[in-house]
């Protein structure tokens, strides 16, 4: 059955099917305004991936799922029988919106062996179970990855997180928020640091809300603050998502992460990284290969629609980094838990 949308998205709201349509949380002017852009076409889905309006490796790859559903209406309505070939160029349109989140491309697998197995009638109801599927996995696996996460942390502690990994960057829940938020339930959390995250301040927008709206203290930091809080000596774990593991258990994510995880070793910090196993990608060898997103410096030449610096500035802006798994303490997994990640023990996780 239908569930009504809600008129104000939560944080489990990333991305929601109604009546025939996918409406998806603007990420980008949350939490100013929280309101829902409504789509009923599959490019338009690979533009809001690409231009932020969904963002975090498990949300999109749930938005692609669904765009993948509109995609067959339209190839259905437009080729009959013919649609599996008619549907191509939408597949492709969003696999190319983003390139770093292995989530995206894992999804569109996953409802392309769908359309391997089905006929010439109309698709749409079986690629929609195939959607729901996805997300409401998703939502699962962010609960076990919660429990493993928080069994792992010695409580009271204060945390490090950085970027959005919550419940609206996944299928709901979130993963290093997911974590956050089970070993807050235990008693294990003092304090959440949030990374402000430059340039899109996933951090002060999205963490800090979520955060907030649950109850467990948050407070914002300077990306560059990270280090003397460390030097003060309440932190005990930095917690953070991924977009993409590797087969030896390097780790992409947002930018500033490895960072983090340099400054956590010095300090005798442990560095946890919750991601459910549609993260991993056991075809690459390292993080050496793992494509990097770099969006347009602009993004970085201003803040709040105000330039900032310098007409002519030169800019880059690279907006995941890896982190190498010799820094990682531990992978989180909704199938379990990896000390000290090495190819072998990742292999052994993902069978
Ligand atoms: O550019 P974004 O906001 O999509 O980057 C998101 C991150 O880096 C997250 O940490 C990662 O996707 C994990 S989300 C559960």
């Amino acid at each position: 059955m239908e569930t009504a949308i809600p008129t104000t998205p939560t944080p489990d709201d990333a991305a929601l099917w109604h009546a025939g349509r996918l409406y998806l949380a603007d990420q980008r002017i949350l939490p100013e305004r929280a309101e829902f852009l409504v789509y009923e076409r599959a490019d338009a889905v690979a533009e809001a991936i690409r231009d932020m309006v969904v963002r975090g490796a498990p949300a999109i790859g749930v938005t692609a799922a669904y765009g993948v559903v509109l995609a067959a209406r339209a190839a259905f309505a437009a080729a009959g029988a013919g649609w599996k070939s008619a549907i191509e160029p939408d597949l492709e349109r969003l696999a190319a919106s983003r390139p770093t989140a292995v989530n995206l491309f894992w999804a569109i697998r996953r409802m392309r062996d769908r359309i391997a197995v089905l006929d010439a009638a109309d698709p749409e109801p079986a690629l929609l179970a195939e959607a729901r599927a996805i997300h409401e996995e998703d939502r699962a696996a962010n609960r076990r990855i919660g429990e493993l996460g928080a069994a792992l942390i010695e409580g009271p502690t204060d945390i490090i997180t950085h970027c959005n990994a919550g419940a609206i960057a996944t299928g709901g829940y979130g993963t290093a928020l997911g974590v956050v938020r089970s070993a807050f339930a235990a008693g294990k959390v003092r304090r959440v640091y949030a990374d402000e995250t430059r340039p899109w301040m996933q951090g002060a927008r999205l963490t800090a809300w979520e955060l907030m709206q649950d109850g467990i203290p948050v407070t914002l930091q300077a990306d560059g603050a990270a280090a003397s809080l460390m030097a003060m000596g309440s932190v005990g774990w930095v917690v953070v998502g991924s977009d993409r593991i590797a087969a030896n258990g390097d780790v992409a994510n947002k930018i500033g992460t490895y960072g983090l995880a340099v400054m956590a070793r010095y300090h005798g910090i442990k560095v946890m990284v919750a991601a459910p196993t549609s993260t991993v990608d056991m075809e690459l060898a390292s993080g050496a290969a793992i494509p990097i997103e770099e969006r347009d410096p602009e993004e970085l030449l201003g803040c709040g629609g105000r330039r900032i610096a310098p007409a002519g500035c030169a800019a880059r802006n690279p907006v995941f980094d890896v982190t190498p798994a010799a820094l990682v303490d531990a992978i989180v997994t909704e199938r379990g838990v990896v000390l000290a990640p090495t190819p072998e023990k990742m292999r052994e996780l993902m069978g």
